[in-house]
């Protein structure tokens, strides 16, 4: 097991290019089990996660050739509909196969996701839907199993909440279904319209992408197609408080801005100069940063995967601001490890009050998932001294050689095999 070692204080400067957003590349890939034929992949991430759904699609019987960010991915026909606990249990988006292979293939067999470190991540929203859809699916030995006769049946769905993999799921399936499916309060990130955009292009009949109100009218079969991931827009925030933490001034290129919106409002909001291109963000701290109050909500609300890297910097910030969790119930778990580090955080339920002090000093940290990593290394960057965190395969799973752009950045980082 790796960790990341960081010599803090260093104030970084330069460009970095962002690469494919992992959470569009993850239902992208899942997607290609919807047609026989071949899809061209371009921008993919080159992340754990994506590693492991490409292990998931193998397995399935997709053939998968990698040169750089391209993936082209073949499918003849599946060898099997049954995605295996050891992958599943490594990565939650695995569940994304489930729409797929039940609309293309009539069945599914996906290891139940267990717990997770942020909340509990329940999937019983895809369920309903397939369900209403006229999928006959049970729970046994641990797996879902889903399957129907004949082709699934345009249905009317209403998610209780705006679910980001239950809308790709049950979109993804409704593309080959029987008649029109009307999904209502459906998440509009960027990452569900990226998709949609892909399933169009192989002859999908969607329309409402970007809004809460999606509609597929299915159609009997689809094609393969190009497709280039879109840029990651939660990298992008992550060297965005790079930036703004180490009172930098850096420049991120290829990425998209107009999906970082209420990022880039709050940041200003606390005093961090941008300017702003269209395919570029230039972050230049302005002094120490003003506290600001901050609330994760869906789409086009601030993200909740920017929550802990906004907290690391809010806890450098002039003032008391107070950081509110309403996506996942239990996504405070990097408030211990900033707390190791001489941050003033006190939790309240699904408040964070972060009171912002001169100085955090470097101290050894855990990771205990993938945004909360990337808050300790901003954390890091920013401390005097060196701050060691464990567990960096976290990081691993979402961020493209965090390390290598950090460094030419001017950062101090090195990766290291942990000390047992
Ligand atoms: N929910 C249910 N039932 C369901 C599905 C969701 O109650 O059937 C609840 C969840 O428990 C949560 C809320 O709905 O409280 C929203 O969860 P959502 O389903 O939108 O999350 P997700 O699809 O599992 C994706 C991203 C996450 C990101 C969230 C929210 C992927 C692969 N994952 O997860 O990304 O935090 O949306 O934006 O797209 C990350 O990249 O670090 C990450 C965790």
């Amino acid at each position: 097991m790796d960790c990341m070692v960081i010599q803090g204080g260093r104030r970084l400067a330069g460009e970095v290019r962002i690469s494919g957003a992992k959470n569009t590349a993850l239902p992208i890939l899942a997607s290609t089990l919807l047609s026989k034929g071949t899809c061209a992949l371009l921008n993919m991430p080159d992340v754990r996660d994506v590693l492991t759904m490409s292990k998931v699609l193998t397995h399935l019987g997709a053939g998968i050739e990698v040169h750089g960010d391209r993936y082209t991915v073949t499918l003849a026909g599946v060898a099997s509909c049954q995605a295996p606990y050891e992958l599943v249990k490594t990565m939650r988006a695995s569940v994304l196969v489930l729409g797929p292979l039940l609309a293309r293939w009539g069945e599914a067999i996906v290891a139940l996701p267990g717990g997770c470190a942020i909340g509990a991540r329940p999937i019983n929203l895809h369920l309903a839907a397939l369900e209403k859809m006229g999928a006959e699916i049970h729970i046994e030995h641990g797996n879902v199993h889903a399957c129907i006769r004949g082709r699934l049946k345009g249905a009317r769905i209403y998610f209780d909440v705006p679910t980001v993999t239950g809308t790709e799921n049950v979109m993804m399936a409704a593309c080959l279904a029987e008649g029109t499916t009307v999904l209502e309060n459906a998440a509009r990130e960027p990452e569900v319209s990226d998709l949609a955009s892909f399933l169009i292009k192989r002859g999908a009949r969607v329309s409402g992408v970007g809004t809460d109100v999606i509609t597929i009218d299915g159609v009997p079969e689809l094609h393969g197609a190009d497709h280039e991931i879109v840029p990651d827009r939660v990298e992008t925030g992550t060297y965005l408080i790079a930036g703004a933490i180490t009172g930098g001034e850096v420049r991120v290129v290829r990425c998209r801005p107009d999906h970082c919106d209420a990022l880039l409002a709050k940041l200003q909001e606390a005093g961090v100069a941008l300017k702003v291109e269209k395919e570029a963000i230039q972050v230049r701290a302005n002094g120490q940063p003003r506290a600001v109050d901050v609330k994760t909500l869906p789409y086009p609300g601030f993200p909740t995967d920017m929550q802990a890297q906004m907290m690391a910097l809010m806890a450098l910030a002039r003032g008391s601001s107070v950081i509110t969790e309403t996506v996942f119930e239990s996504r405070f778990l990097h408030v211990l490890e900033l707390q190791r580090m001489g941050a003033d955080i006190r939790i309240e339920g699904n408040h964070a009050v972060v009171t912002g002090v001169g100085r955090l000093s470097g101290a050894p940290v855990m990771a205990s998932d993938l945004r909360a990593s990337a808050c300790l290394i901003l954390a890091g960057l920013a401390a005097e001294g060196e701050t060691r965190v464990s567990r960096v395969y976290h990081l691993d799973r979402g961020y493209e050689r965090l390390d290598a752009k950090l460094t030419g950045l001017g950062a101090q980082v090195r990766r290291e095999a942990e000390r047992v």
